[in-house]
C-alpha cells in the first residue's frame, strides 16, 4: 500500500481525537465520508488487519489522486448522500464507525481555478464536484435575495446576510460578478472592518465620489508620519458599533470630510493627536456634532464650514455635551461664500445658524470664530445655550481661549445675531481680545 502522507493537499484537523474517538477494531468496517487528502483515513487504515475494510467517498475527482490501492480500501467517487446504497452495492450494510470532516479542503482553497478563494481572482466556481452544473457564478448572477440571503445565513457566518444580499444584486444590476475578485463589490458589507491606510510619503489619500457607502465601518485610521492627509470627498461614511473614535489621526496630517451636496454628521469622536494635524469639516447642508461626541487636536486647527447658500439649508449644531477642543490651534465654525452668510436658510426644522446646546469649545491659546446666520424668519444667528444649574459645570455652555481671541459674528435677519442662554453660558478670552458683531441684537438671558 502506498498512503499520501505529506499533507500539501490538506492538513487533517484533530487527528488523534478523531482516531481515539472512533474506538478502532482493527476487524471492523469503517467510513470516511469526506476523503480530502486522506490524512484521517490513513490513520484509520493504519490501525486495521487485512480483515478490517475502510470505505471512502468524496464527490471532488482531484481527491481521487490521494487513494491507495489495497484490497480493503475502497474510493468511492460520490456525494455521500447516496452512502447508503453504495454500502449495500459494495456489501457492508452495516458498518462499526463513520467520519464526517465536513467542508472544504485546503486544496480547494488553494487552487485559485477551483474559484473558492479570494485571494486569487478566477472565475467563481466553488463546485467540489467539476462535473455538476452549478457554479457560484449562476447562483450568484440568478438567485434572489431572499434566496442568497438563506444561502449566506445558512452556511456564511455573516452578521448581515440579508444586507449583503440586497448589496450582492445590486451590485451585479451594475456589472455581472463573474470572479472571485468581483465580489470585492459587496466585501464591505459585513461587519465593522477597520480601514488602515499606511502612506510613506507625502501624498494625500483621496477617495472621491466613487466610494458609495461603506457601513459599518469600525474606524479609519491613518498612520503616516508624513505630510500627507486624507481627503474624503463624495459618498458617506457611517461609523457603528462600539468604538468610541471614529476618525484617529496619529501623526501630523490634515483630514478633509467634505460632503458636496449634503449633510456631515459626527457621531463618534474625532482624534488628531498629531500637534499639526488639521480638521476641515465641510458640508453644503448641515454639520452636526452630535450629544458627548468630541474632537479634539492637539494643536491643529478645527474647522467647521456651512456652505450653504441662499437655497441651502445648512446649520452647524453642537449638542448636548458635544465639545471642540484644540490645543492652541484655532476652532472655526461658519462657511458660505462671503463671512456670515449660509447658514440656517431655507427648509429645515432648525432656524439657527450655530447652535451649542450645553456644548463647549475650548481653544487653548487659538482662535476661535463664529459666523453664524439664522433661517430669515426668527433663527438666530449664533445660540449658546446652557444649562439651569448655577453651580454645574459638566453641561456648560461656551467658548474658552487663553491667550486667542474670540470673533462672533452673528447675523439674526428677522432675530437675534447672538443669543445666550441660561446661566452656565460663558465666553471667555483670557487675555486675548472679545468681539461681537451682530445684526439683530445680543440677547444675554
Ligand atoms: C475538510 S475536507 C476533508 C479532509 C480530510 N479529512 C483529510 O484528512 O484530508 C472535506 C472533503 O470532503 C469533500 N466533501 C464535502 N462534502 C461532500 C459530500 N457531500 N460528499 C462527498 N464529499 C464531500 C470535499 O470535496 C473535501 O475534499
Amino acid at each position: 500500500m502506498t498512503t499520501n502522507n505529506d499533507f500539501t493537499y490538506h492538513v487533517p484537523v484533530m487527528l488523534q481525537e478523531c482516531i481515539d474517538g472512533l474506538v478502532i477494531n482493527p476487524d471492523g468496517i469503517y467510513v470516511d465520508v469526506t476523503f480530502g487528502g486522506g490524512g484521517h483515513s490513513k490513520a484509520i487504515f493504519e490501525q486495521l488487519s487485512p480483515k478490517g475494510q475502510l470505505i471512502v467517498f468524496d464527490q471532488d475527482p482531484d481527491a481521487r489522486n490521494n487513494a491507495w490501492e489495497a484490497p480493503n480500501f475502497h474510493f468511492v467517487a460520490a456525494n455521500f448522500a447516496f452512502l447508503k446504497n453504495h454500502l449495500r452495492v459494495l456489501g457492508f450494510p452495516l458498518v462499526d464507525g463513520i467520519l464526517a470532516d465536513l467542508g472544504v479542503s485546503s486544496h480547494q482553497f488553494d487552487d485559485a481555478k477551483r474559484g473558492f478563494s479570494i485571494r486569487a481572482n478566477e472565475q467563481l466556481d466553488m463546485r467540489m464536484n467539476q462535473s455538476g452544473d452549478v457554479t457560484a457564478q449562476n447562483i450568484v448572477a440568478t438567485y434572489n435575495e431572499e434566496e442568497l440571503a438563506r444561502i449566506f445565513r445558512a452556511y456564511g457566518e455573516l452578521d448581515h446576510p440579508y444586507k449583503t444580499a440586497v448589496e450582492l444584486v445590486k451590485a451585479r444590476n451594475k456589472s455581472k460578478i463573474k470572479t472571485t475578485g468581483d465580489l470585492e463589490l459587496v466585501r464591505n458589507i459585513d461587519g465593522g472592518i477597520a480601514l488602515t491606510f499606511a502612506t510613506t510619503s507625502t501624498g494625500n489619500i483621496t477617495m472621491t465620489g466613487l466610494m458609495g457607502s461603506v457601513t459599518p465601518l469600525s474606524s479609519l485610521t491613518t498612520t503616516s508620519s508624513s505630510t500627507g492627509g486624507l481627503v474624503l470627498a463624495g459618498g458617506s461614511i457611517t461609523t457603528s458599533g462600539d468604538q468610541s473614535h471614529a476618525v484617529i489621526i496619529s501623526a501630523n496630517n490634515s483630514v478633509s470630510l467634505i460632503s458636496n451636496s449634503g449633510s456631515l454628521s459626527i457621531n463618534r469622536n474625532v482624534t488628531l493627536t498629531g500637534s499639526t494635524s488639521n480638521l476641515l469639516l465641510k458640508a453644503a447642508a448641515n454639520i452636526d456634532l452630535l450629544a458627548s461626541r468630541a474632537v479634539t487636536t492637539n494643536g491643529g486647527s478645527i474647522t467647521f464650514h456651512s456652505d450653504s447658500d441662499a437655497s441651502g439649508a445648512g446649520y452647524i449644531q453642537l449638542a448636548s455635551a458635544a465639545s471642540l477642543a484644540s490645543n492652541g490651534g484655532n476652532i472655526t465654525l461658519g462657511g458660505g461664500t462671503t463671512v456670515a452668510t449660509g447658514y440656517a436658510v431655507g427648509a429645515g426644522s432648525v432656524t439657527d445658524g450655530i447652535t451649542l446646546y450645553q456644548a463647549t469649545i475650548s481653544a487653548g491659546a487659538g482662535n476661535v470664530i463664529l459666523n453664524g446666520k439664522g433661517k430669515s424668519t426668527g433663527g438666530i444667528g449664533v445660540y449658546i445655550y446652557g444649562n439651569d444649574s448655577a453651580t454645574a459645570s459638566a453641561n456648560d455652555s461656551g467658548i474658552t481661549t487663553t491667550t486667542g481671541n474670540i470673533t462672533i459674528n452673528g447675523y439674526g435677519v428677522s432675530s437675534l445675531g447672538l443669543y445666550l442662554l441660561k446661566p452656565n453660558t460663558h465666553i471667555i478670552s483670557s487675555s486675548g481680545n472679545i468681539s461681537i458683531q451682530s445684526t439683530g441684537g445680543v440677547d444675554l438671558y
